[in-house]
């Protein structure tokens, strides 16, 4: 489709504008980004995110409105809602309720990979399949049949195996709780999850390789939730800090809000200094404290979405 291959060149142009520097100067980043087709992982109906004057959010459909349909899919900032309440109302009309599978918006995934940095060659978990959008980037980049991608609805999994296996993209999807990781396939060089969480599960902290990475958003008493980079010790626990803020929707076993002060994190804190604080999360549990600003360092803009 030669138009979804210029809206992606004109994303990235966009992208590269921008002082918050999405690429961070990867070339594989700019070439997965290019040579993907996200168009063949957004299902021909998907809901617009913001509720019309009905208060229902409102269907976005490929037949009937193809060209809407294809520049939503390459809207920067817009993630397309393709599952509300875990699959309750098909998408046939406009509806209400809480969104529970998405294509994650452009600017928010080629972040998180920006921070994943994986390698040729590295073993990925990611977790979250959703789409297979994600999975699509990764595997371009780490090479074929080493991504595992973890995805808790067994329709949304299928879509999303098919999509991948259209393309002739090898990734091992596997339909279960990624909560619980996946032990066969660790330990991972890399965990990614692209629902957030209000506690690092920690399966995932046992099945990082030491000097891993983790990329997960965090629910924090701030307001939004933070994109944090943990680096593993291989023996269960990690350490690392919030490296952007985000917006997610929450994995299905956390759904149900807990004290921030069950979740480590210290009673005062301070929204303006969301970079500044620092994490420690191992078997028992995890702990969040701010630490001491670098001199010179201002908190990067909270704009993601
Ligand atoms: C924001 S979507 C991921 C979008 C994906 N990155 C993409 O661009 O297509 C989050 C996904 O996490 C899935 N999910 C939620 N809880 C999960 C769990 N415990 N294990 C695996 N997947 C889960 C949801 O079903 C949903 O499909």
């Amino acid at each position: 489709m030669v138009e979804a291959k210029s809206l992606r060149a004109r994303c990235l142009e966009e992208m590269e504008a921008s002082p918050r520097g999405y690429f961070g100067g990867l070339d594989w980043l700019r070439s997965a980004f290019l040579t993907v087709p996200r168009e063949h992982f957004v299902p021909e109906k998907v809901w617009w995110p913001r509720p019309g004057p009905d208060g229902l959010y409102p269907l976005i459909d490929r037949h009937t409105t193809p060209a809407r349909w294809l520049k939503s899919v390459y809207l920067l900032r817009t993630p397309l809602i393709t599952q509300i309440d875990d699959g309750a109302a098909g998408p046939d009309s406009p509806a209400s309720g809480a969104f529970t599978s998405s294509i994650s918006c452009i600017t928010v995934i080629i972040e998180l990979l920006r921070h994943l940095a994986p390698a040729p060659g590295d073993k990925v978990l990611e977790i979250g399949t959703g789409t297979g959008y994600t999975t699509a980037l990764l595997a371009h980049r780490t090479g074929p049949g080493i991504v595992t991608t973890i995805e808790i609805d067994p329709q949304v999994a299928d879509r999303a195996r098919h999509r991948l296996d259209a393309l002739g993209i090898q990734a091992h999807t596997v339909t279960g709780d990624g909560e619980q990781g996946h032990p066969p396939g660790a330990p991972y060089d890399r965990i990614l999850s692209t629902a957030s969480v209000r506690h690092i599960p920690p399966a995932w902290l046992r099945q990082l390789r030491p000097g891993g990475v983790l990329i997960a958003p965090l629910d924090s008493p701030f307001g939004f939730d933070l994109t944090m980079r943990l680096t593993g010790n291989g023996q269960g626990a990690a350490t690392g800090r919030p490296v952007a803020t985000v917006e997610f929707m929450r994995l299905r076993g956390q759904r149900t809000p807990q004290a921030y002060s069950e979740l480590g994190w210290p009673e005062d804190i301070d929204a303006q200094r969301w970079c500044d604080y620092e994490m420690h999360a191992d078997q028992q549990g995890q702990q969040i404290r701010i630490r001491a600003p670098h001199r010179g360092s201002a908190a990067p803009a909270h704009t993601i979405r």
